[in-house]
């Protein structure tokens, strides 16, 4: 069979293993032939393709980024880009396609789906937020890195009695925040689930300088908001799926901080950090293992559908489904440990 394949939206760590497995099975159990499309569906649109073979693959398995190239781009917010991307599938005669993405580039999968294309989905995204899945491959990367970096903040901020607010990603929801703040002994989490109160906050953390401690950790997701009317915030530019460029919120409220309480405060935002480089030992086995589900589906016919994982096993969902609600925090899991560390 000759199958398309493409990664869209951010990268993410473990995107070049899902590649690798797809091809690996594909050609040599399947004898499959591969159409790599260049910058996720900007690349579709534009008929811009890749040599994607085994050969090709070698050596990726560790690497971070994606040998494709991605984009943000969506064919429907493109003049024509639905029947040019309709066009490509045909002359490039692809009988398959496996597209590697978030809620944005599977929410296109599932129109085109819908339309007729035979797609099967691979779930992708540092942020965690797919509901279908219980994990995400490159999240767990995101948080070991951003974990990594609360622990070098700590000794920082403990030789200078400093609050250090450390901005890690997380648009919608506070994944990684919240797993990395636990792991990584902060004082407070500020997530997008639950709008945060400056005054609170610093108050919690006078209490706590109170009680002996001269530093302290705050982590808050690029995504987190205060409550209304509590702090202005500025936004930035749309992309084309409507989504605002994050990025900046840990400055307002390092500075809000240290305005309330007195505490010399300061902020280091990890950014990009979190998402480049090599994946984890847990991403490379997740992100291979959807790779051969993706191929496995691809050859039943289990088109308009997604893998996932659930309960330890590589299952099957649609795409109407996968897309459909984004996956929160759970503000139990914050509460049970927040209960016992951060008061
Ligand atoms: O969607 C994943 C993500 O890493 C978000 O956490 C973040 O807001 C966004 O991508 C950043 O996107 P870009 O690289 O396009 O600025």
């Amino acid at each position: 069979m000759r199958v398309g394949v493409l990664t869209g939206g951010g990268d993410c760590p473990g995107l070049n293993a899902v590649i690798r497995a797809v091809v690996r099975k594909g050609e040599r159990v399947y004898g499959d032939e591969f159409v790599g499309f260049a910058d996720g569906w900007r690349g579709v649109i534009e008929d811009r393709t890749l040599t994607l073979n085994v050969e090709r693959c070698r050596g990726i398995l560790p690497r971070g980024g994606t040998i494709l190239g991605t984009s943000r781009t969506n064919p429907y917010k493109v003049e024509g880009g639905v029947e040019r991307a309709h066009r490509t599938l045909e002359s490039e005669r692809v009988e398959a396609l496996v597209a590697i993405g978030g809620e944005d580039t599977l929410g296109v999968a599932n129109r085109l789906s819908e339309e007729g294309v035979r797609v099967v989905g691979v779930p992708k995204t540092i942020d965690n937020d797919l509901s279908a899945t219980e994990v995400t491959f490159g999240f767990h990367t995101a948080v070991q890195i951003a974990t990594d970096a609360i622990d070098r903040l700590h000794t920082t901020a403990e030789s200078h009695d400093r609050v250090i607010v450390c901005e890690v990603m997380g648009r919608h929801a506070g994944w990684i925040a919240t797993y990395a703040g636990i792991a990584g002994g902060a004082a407070e989490i500020l997530i997008p689930e639950e709008p945060f109160d400056i005054d609170e906050v610093s108050e919690s953390l006078r209490r706590r300088h109170e009680k002996g401690r001269f530093a302290s950790i705050v982590v808050v997701a690029e995504g987190a908001t205060p409550k209304e009317g509590t702090l202005a915030l500025t936004s930035g530019e749309v992309d084309q799926f409507g989504h605002v460029r994050l990025g900046g919120i840990g400055n307002v409220v390092a500075e809000e901080i240290e305005k309330r309480t007195g505490f010399e405060s300061r902020v280091t935002i990890l950014g990009h950090v979190q998402r480049g480089g090599t994946p984890t030992a847990f991403d490379r086995v997740l992100a291979t293992r959807f790779g051969i589900g993706a191929i496995d589906a691809v050859h039943d016919g289990a088109f308009g559908h997604m893998v996932a994982l659930r309960a330890a096993e590589i299952i099957r969902v649609p795409l109407a489904e996968a897309v459909a609600e984004l996956k929160t925090v759970d503000r139990r899991l914050v509460h049970e440990v927040s209960e016992v560390f951060f008061s």
